[in-house]
């Protein structure tokens, strides 16, 4: 494996920004060199609360900046897509939160920039990179539970109602399935890749149903997916229902059951429940290095590739693919894409 340094620079100086610049320090490979935000004195406090050596305040200026080998974006749904477009457009490599855009159109126009200009393009789902993650793969693919046969995963929370918040703003992409949806959605298509000898696995059909809240953002949200070889899930996903963030899988031979999946704090250890048929449930713990260091770590681990393998262009695009399906079932359309 060839490495190399990275000097980092965010765009946005908001609170998934500054929990990533925490743990920098702590990467094998990366340094912060530059924050960006919309306002210059916000993005100084954050570049100087990390000792980033520079700070600006607008995200072009940033790209500008040769001295940044890589990006962060860690700005609201709706501009990722442009933000990673025109990153990759300036030569940086580019790590993208969740979603990568608010649709698979969007995303595509993001992987085209990264596939043009030759720079590495990750979406930033942190649990992908997660030893954790790679255990629970194993499990699935050994047939440790039998022919898996359905999925069950979630991510739920009740968050206080409120307008100004990102969460519940609809001009901003707000709303549970693509803040929270994403992630049940991604790790349902992955166990039944693993389940079915692929990296990935697209539904056949999607299913939804959900509540629209008065700030035009689905608050709750359900999806029941079918797959190859009669495999089905339940997805589900909310910021107004207090609920869960685990997954189960349901096998011929028992089930696993993952109950913190999507996150698991830097030093931290989790747990995966093995329940065969017939014999005591196996606790499996697995030790957390880093939360959001290792995909930090996978950009200067790259070598001469362009796509992570634990979170390649076309699952990313896939899972854009599904959450458009599942909004349209509940005829969830933002501002932002309606035609002037
Ligand atoms: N991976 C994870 O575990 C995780 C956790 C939380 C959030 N996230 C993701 O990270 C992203 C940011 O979430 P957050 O919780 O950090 O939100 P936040 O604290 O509200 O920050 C959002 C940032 O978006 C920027 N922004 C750019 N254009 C904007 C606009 N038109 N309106 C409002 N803000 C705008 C702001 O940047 P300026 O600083 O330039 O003003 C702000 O810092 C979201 O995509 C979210 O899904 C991921």
């Amino acid at each position: 494996m060839s490495t190399t340094s990275i000097r980092w620079g965010t765009l946005g100086a908001g609170g998934i920004a500054r929990t990533f610049a925490r743990e920098l320090p702590h990467t094998r490979t990366g340094r912060l060199q530059a924050v960006a935000a919309r306002d210059a004195d916000r993005a100084a406090a954050l570049a100087r609360e990390f000792d980033a050596p520079s700070s600006y305040g607008s995200y072009e200026e940033l790209l500008a900046d040769d001295r940044v080998d890589a990006v962060y974006i860690a700005t609201v749904h709706t501009n990722h897509h442009e933000w990673a477009a025109r990153a990759a457009d300036a030569g940086k490599h580019v790590l993208c939160e969740k979603p990568l855009a608010i649709s698979e159109a969007w995303a595509r126009e993001a992987v085209e920039a990264a596939r043009r200009n030759g720079v590495f393009l990750a979406e930033a789902f942190a649990y992908r990179f997660f030893p954790q993650t790679e255990k629970l793969l194993e499990l699935v693919r050994s047939g440790a539970i039998g022919r898996v046969r359905a999925v069950e995963a979630q991510y739920a929370f009740s968050a206080n109602h409120d307008p100004g918040n990102r969460l519940f703003d609809a001009a901003v992409a707000g709303g549970g399935i693509l803040d929270v949806g994403c992630y049940p959605a991604s790790i349902t298509r992955l166990v039944v890749g693993a389940a079915l000898g692929r990296p990935f696995a697209d539904p056949l059909t999607v299913a939804g149903a959900g509540h629209i809240g008065e700030t035009g953002v689905d608050e709750y949200a359900v999806a029941q997916l079918t797959f190859d070889d009669g495999i089905t899930a339940t997805i589900s996903a909310g910021i107004r229902v207090d609920g869960e963030r685990r997954v189960r899988i349901l096998g011929t031979r028992g089930q696993i059951d993952v109950p913190s999946p999507f996150s698991v704090r830097q030093g931290e250890s989790s747990e995966i429940l093995v329940s065969a048929i017939g014999r005591p449930t196996e606790r499996i713990e697995v030790q957390q290095i880093l939360q959001y260091g290792l995909e930090a770590d996978a950009v200067g681990d790259r070598g001469d590739a362009l796509e992570a393998p634990q979170m390649t262009w076309a699952d990313s695009l896939g899972n854009a693919r599904l959450l458009d399906a599942w909004r349209a079932e509940l005829g969830l359309v933002y501002p932002v894409e309606r035609l002037p």
